[in-house]
């Protein structure tokens, strides 16, 4: 737990530093995914504003979940990623793994999972193993576009799926639970007390009762960085 959302923003871009230095040094590269929604909007202005920046020409930039608009749709989590860190930070175009979610849904999910597969030289049956995925949570218990209630949260062969979700009677372009599980390491990020409900809920109910609880990294770190106002009935 942090004091408070400046805390949170300071936090969380100090672990992408710190994930992003042992992954170069080990493989000479960082693959990341970002959270969309509004708490990292800081976190990526701190990133950009980083003193010390860390290597952008070695990091490569995924996302684990989109809307289904094109880019410069005020929805879209690549826009708010691109005004907030893209924009500002010298990130080689080519490390930028943008979903291409102007296209139909199910066909801007079948390209990203190929581009993983060949960025990450994935055979069948592998996971890709990304070095940090970066996620959020929703006040229903949701993570990435892993929503209560919708098919994506059964797949376990596919990478990325067109995930339908009925309260907004549209697609959200997701990674899977296994892309998830197979990460190096996961951070969450939680701020407000609009989450404090649901945070405690997480920590206490049983398992399954929300998507964000099935986040489990196999051989990997679960980081939560969540402020007082989020964590208030957690701790
Ligand atoms: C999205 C996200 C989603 C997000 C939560 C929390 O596309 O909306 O990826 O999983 O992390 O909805 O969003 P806030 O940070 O805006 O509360």
């Amino acid at each position: 737990m942090v004091p408070d959302a400046a805390a949170l923003i300071t936090a969380a871009a100090a672990e992408f530093c710190r994930c992003a230095e042992a992954a170069i040094a080990a493989r000479g590269r960082f693959a990341v995914a970002l959270a969309g929604g509004n708490t990292p909007r800081g976190v990526y202005a701190q990133l950009a504003a980083e003193k010390n920046s860390p290597p952008w020409d070695k990091i490569h930039i995924f996302f684990g979940d989109e809307r289904h608009v094109p880019p410069d749709d005020p929805q879209s989590n690549y826009r708010m990623a691109r005004e907030s860190l893209l924009s500002k930070a010298p990130i080689p175009e080519a490390n930028v793994h943008r979903i291409r979610a102007e296209l139909p849904a199910p066909e801007a999910a079948a390209q990203y999972e190929a581009d993983l597969r060949s960025f990450f030289g994935l055979s069948a049956g592998i996971w890709p193993r990304f070095d940090l995925i970066l996620l959020g949570i929703g006040e229903c218990g949701h993570t990435a576009s892993l929503f209560p209630s919708t098919a994506g949260l059964q797949e376990e062969s596919r990478l990325v799926i067109a995930n339908w979700v009925e309260k907004f009677a549209s697609y959200r372009i997701t990674f899977t639970f296994p892309v998830l599980n197979h990460a190096s390491e996961i951070v969450f990020m939680v701020s407000g007390n609009g989450k404090a409900q649901i945070l405690k809920e997480i920590f206490t109910a049983p398992k399954g009762s929300y998507p964000a609880q099935t986040v489990q990294p196999e051989k990997g770190k679960l980081l939560w960085i969540a402020d007082k106002d989020a964590a208030g009935l957690v701790t």
